[in-house]
């Protein structure tokens, strides 16, 4: 069994979708051991103690460096024994430094069809405008290996979603949410646990 971290910033609802889909066994090869927020507050926190997972908070501001920040939760991972990680609504790009230690053993969830709207800047709901703005007629959603480039390793899966005419930011990110997000990331999680699984045994 593959031992899963999810690292979150805000409502969770990615971290949800992992929680039910381990439920219902669509990920059967891990299991989420540890979920680490970069934000105290984050509503993610309370869906992974109803779901009787340990968690853990790092906490920049109080941290008071980027480095001492990853620093925290490296050492999380460590003692946790972390085989896999997964960015769910994460806020903070990672460095090399950390995600050289981790070579596609970190995935993340984009909420576009990459390389469309994704790098420094584009998350949540500015990455719903700026594919508004732009007129595209189609969007989705990205799951991805993590490199030193912001959105910018190997593509592991993708989904696509229609933009509607009278969409706003907001119901698009549902629709993508709904429709891509939390059925790729899973998928997506469970493929790559069963790979690691496969690769340990060698
Ligand atoms: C999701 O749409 C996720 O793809 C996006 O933020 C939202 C988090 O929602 N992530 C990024 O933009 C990262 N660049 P959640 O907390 O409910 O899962």
């Amino acid at each position: 069994m593959t031992r899963i971290a999810v690292l979150v910033s805000g409502g969770g609802t990615n971290l949800q979708a992992l929680i039910d889909a381990e439920k219902s066994g669509i990920i059967k090869s891990g299991r989420i051991t540890l979920v680490i927020s970069s934000q105290p507050s984050a509503y993610a926190l309370e869906r992974a103690k109803n779901a009787g997972i340990d968690t853990a908070v790092a906490y920049k501001k109080e941290l008071g460096s980027h480095e001492a920040f990853e620093e925290k939760i490296l050492g999380l991972l460590q003692e946790y024994k972390i085989d896999l990680i997964v960015l769910a609504g994460f806020m903070s790009i990672l460095s090399e430094n950390f995600t050289k230690r981790y070579p596609r053993r970190i995935l993340n969830v984009h909420p576009s069809l990459i390389p469309s709207f994704c790098g420094a800047g584009f998350y949540g709901l500015r990455v719903h405008e700026a594919a508004l703005s732009y007129g595209v007629k189609v969007t989705g959603a990205t799951v991805h290996f993590v490199n030193e480039i912001p959105d910018g390793g190997e593509i592991v899966m993708q989904k696509a979603v229609e933009i509607k005419e009278g969409d706003t930011p907001e119901v698009l990110q549902r629709r993508v949410m709904e429709q891509a997000e939390w059925k790729i990331l899973p998928a997506a999680v469970e493929r790559v646990s069963a790979d690691i699984i496969s690769e340990k045994e060698v």
